[in-house]
């Protein structure tokens, strides 16, 4: 068993796609187990983005993701991490493959940092990292 941890980013929230989002995680049959809309702390984002600290993108990246609220989820099942990733689609929305969310939501709106709607957790230390970033604990899944 292994838990992810997923953000809506402020596009998603932006958009009304909350719902549309989470239906395709619970309807893929993953397990949300905790979740909490937020304004980000910029130090919050801050380490969650630190493997990219120095790269052009990463002042607009902190920016982008304060502007508006996040949907923080702490997502469970077999492979999620990778799962959830699958789901996402790749990072660039303009490639990313129809059926996924990126593919079926987003685009290139052109501007400083690509806005792609969601992250989710890259392998099991980054999801334990993140969700203690997060939610203060690395995830207590509640499905057998
Ligand atoms: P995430 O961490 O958000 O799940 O996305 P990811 O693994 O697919 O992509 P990553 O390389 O970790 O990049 C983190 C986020 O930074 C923004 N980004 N912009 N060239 C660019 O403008 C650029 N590169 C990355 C995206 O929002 C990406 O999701
Ligand atoms: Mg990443």
């Amino acid at each position: 068993m292994e838990t992810t941890l997923v953000l809506l980013k402020p596009d998603a929230v932006r958009r009304n796609l909350i719902g549309q989002i989470i239906a395709r995680i619970e309807a893929k049959g993953y397990v949300i187990e905790a979740i909490d809309m937020r304004s980000a702390e910029r130090l919050t984002l801050e380490a969650h983005y630190e493997e990219h600290l120095g790269k052009p993108f990463y002042e607009p990246l902190i920016e982008f993701m304060s502007s508006g609220p996040v949907v923080a989820l702490q997502v469970s099942g077999h492979r999620v991490i990778e799962g959830f990733r699958t789901l996402a689609g790749q990072t660039d929305p303009t490639v990313a493959a129809p059926g996924t969310i990126r593919g079926d939501f987003g685009r290139d709106w052109g501007r400083a940092v690509v806005e792609n709607l969601v992250h989710g957790s890259d392998s099991s230390l980054s999801a334990e990292r993140e969700l203690y970033i997060w939610f203060g604990e690395s995830g207590e899944p509640r499905e057998a």
